[in-house]
């Protein structure tokens, strides 16, 4: 069975949860595109009553594209669930989320979600965090520099997320992105404690604590992991 198919499988699997008259906060990814079609079709066939949260532009898009009606986060009083992506997920269910460096909105949306489901194929379960990506630092560009050369006396191998050789990579507040490349976080509580404390800082892509079930989509079906 090839990738996609098991990220849709994950993503119908989680699906089946949402029910008339929920707030859902909607993550990011290639997953989450399988979650906001099926999604869509639930809202029309069924005559959901839904509200959707969005985590990004590139949701946003997509929520909009598919008649998916949404609200902003400062409207609602709180969110029944967030379906998410993650780049990695380790046996505790701790993870890290990274590929569109949209993990300040994704992680405001998932602290304000009664629930928290990830959505994945089997390839982003891991022994260890930090195996296959790298974590993602969101910081401030004023002083950004100063900021990298602490990550680097630290020994987090920090590197700048670029577009091209001149352009940083700009997030959704046009700040920057560094990547630590770290092959393994032993200690990940420990790490988010240190970078929650750095000036310059703002969120990091360490998702601890937060995740309530993961649904992993394998050659065999889907996993449902609680
Ligand atoms: C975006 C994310 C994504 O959820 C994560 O990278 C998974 O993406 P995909 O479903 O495309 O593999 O964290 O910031």
């Amino acid at each position: 069975m090839d990738i996609e198919d098991k990220k849709k499988m994950a993503a119908l699997a989680a699906l089946d949860r949402i029910q008339d008259g929920m707030i859902i906060g909607l993550g990011t990814g290639t997953t989450v595109q399988y979650m906001l079609e099926g999604l869509a079709t639930r809202i029309k066939n069924e005559h959901l009553d839904i509200t959707g949260i969005s985590t990004s532009d590139r949701t946003t898009n997509a929520a909009n594209e598919l008649a998916i009606p949404m609200h902003d986060l400062d409207d609602v009083p709180y969110i029944d669930l967030t379906i998410d992506g993650a780049g990695e997920i380790d046996k505790h269910f701790q993870g890290i989320k990274d590929g569109g460096a949209a993990h300040e909105y994704e992680k405001m949306v998932a602290i304000s979600s009664k629930k928290n489901f990830w959505i994945v194929d089997d390839s982003k379960l891991v022994d260890t965090l930090g195996h296959n990506i790298p974590l993602p630092v969101e910081v401030v560009p004023y002083g950004s520099t100063k900021v990298f050369k602490r990550l680097e006396n630290e020994g987090l191998n920090p590197k700048f997320r670029m577009v091209d050789k001149d352009h940083y990579y700009l997030t959704h507040e046009h700040n920057y992105v560094i990547d630590l490349h770290l092959q393994s976080i032993v200690h990940p509580h420990h790490l988010a404690e240190w970078l929650a404390h750095q000036v310059g800082v703002l969120e990091h892509g360490l998702f601890l604590d937060i995740v309530d079930e993961v649904f992993v989509g394998t050659d065999k079906g889907v996993k449902n992991l609680v």
